[in-house]
């Protein structure tokens, strides 16, 4: 199949990701890159061999280009994403996929009226931990499942990011931040979701860097950092979600669990492509170790690499802007409802993405 000629927008913190995740698969071609810092466009264009670091404008008119990767911070995803369509390319995006639903609805009213695609991150739903825990359930492994539980609590990312700023404004907070991975892998395991009710909130009003280049630098918090909450799935089951940058001291809390009617699947850490899987069964007394049915030694760019496949051989791509378009409404109503007191329908739905194929050649993604 021909190479899909690749821009990247965005050479930050998560950059090396891409650029050495996108080189596993053949059909990815990263050809220029750009960042509003052209030196640091220039240092990665060096770093990974890309043959062009040239303007952001450059770059979304650029004739060979057929997809541009967004790796921006989340003020810019939807304006960033429109720019990209309008210039009449697909568009792939960090997540968020917007700060709010109406910004992602333009994203996705946009790709429609264009004809292009767009897709959006998390991929890690697409490694061997997701795509194992995927078959397991779809093969009833745990028979029909009741119930999950998503939790993903810690301190933050100010001790550790070198501009960690944008977590603390709308489009961060760790539900806009981490959320992405687990209601992602949860649509992914479970379908997607209905009904959601919050209870949020902001614990501290200011946040101080202690990470260099800023450290001493504070921040005013302008999102919940603590949120806590219930899902309900369109197939009847209901899962309890806790997010917070608000946790110091550690914590005994799993990653996700999905409990069904024969058995408990452990599903390992959604913002990872590998991870332990266990799986109990009903009136077993031990964990038994699941092996991987899928390649673990995947990374950022495999739900790139998976549109362009899309692209060329016209099936649907797996991290789609429908998928992420529901995961931001979800994200948002958790909030929503803290703030008004009550449960709140969900407007948007999708489908659950194809799971991937098993024995897939290295590299590749169709069989
Ligand atoms: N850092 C991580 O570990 C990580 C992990 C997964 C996902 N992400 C996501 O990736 C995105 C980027 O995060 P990061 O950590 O790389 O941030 P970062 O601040 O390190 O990098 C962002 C880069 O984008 C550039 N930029 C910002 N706005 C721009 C614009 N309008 N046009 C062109 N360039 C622009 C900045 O100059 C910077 O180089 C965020 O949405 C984040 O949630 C980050």
């Amino acid at each position: 199949m021909k190479p899909v000629k690749v821009g990247i927008i965005g050479c930050g913190a998560i950059s090396r990701a891409y650029f050495e995740g996108s080189a596993i698969f053949k059909i990815l071609e990263i050809v220029a890159c750009a960042d509003l810092d052209h030196e640091r466009a220039k240092a990665q264009a060096e770093k990974y061999n890309i043959p062009q670091a040239i303007s952001v404008e450059e770059l979304i008119q650029h004739p060979d280009i057929e997809i541009i990767i967004n790796l921006t911070i989340p003020k810019f995803h939807a304006s960033l994403n429109q720019e990209i369509l309008n210039a009449g390319k697909h568009a792939y995006c960090e997540k968020p996929f917007g700060l709010n639903l109406a910004e992602a609805e333009e994203t996705c009213r946009l790709a429609k009226e264009k004809n292009l695609l767009v897709g959006c991150a998390p991929d890690t739903f697409l490694g061997g931990g997701g795509q194992t825990c995927r078959k397991l359930i779809d093969k009833g492994a745990i028979g029909e499942p009741i119930a999950a539980t998503a939790f993903c609590v810690g301190r933050g990312h100010e001790h550790w990011h070198p501009n960690p700023s944008f977590y603390y404004e709308q489009g961060g907070g760790p539900m806009f931040d981490m959320g992405p991975y687990y209601l992602t892998a949860l649509v992914n395991l479970l379908g997607p979701a209905v009904r959601i009710s919050g209870s949020t909130k902001k614990s501290f009003p200011t946040r101080t860097i202690s990470s260099k280049p800023f450290a001493g630098t504070v921040l005013t918090v302008e999102i919940p950092t603590h949120l806590t909450g219930t899902i309900d799935f369109a197939n009847d089951l209901t899962a309890t979600i806790i997010m917070s940058f608000d946790v110091f001291g550690g914590h005994h809390l799993p990653c996700i669990e999905i409990y069904g009617t024969e058995g408990t699947l452990s599903v390992p850490d959604p913002n990872t492509f590998e991870g332990t899987i266990l799986l109990r069964g009903k009136g077993e007394t031990e964990w038994k170790e699941i092996p991987h049915t899928h390649e673990t030694n995947v990374g950022r760019g495999i739900g790139a690499a998976d549109m362009a496949y899309a692209i060329r051989s016209g099936r649907p791509h797996r991290a789609n802007g429908a998928m992420a378009l529901h995961v931001v409404e979800m994200m948002q109503a958790f909030e929503n409802s803290s703030d008004q007191s009550r449960h709140l329908n969900l407007k948007t739905s999708c489908s659950k993405p194809q799971s991937l194929p098993l024995n897939l050649p290295t590299g590749e993604l169709d069989s």
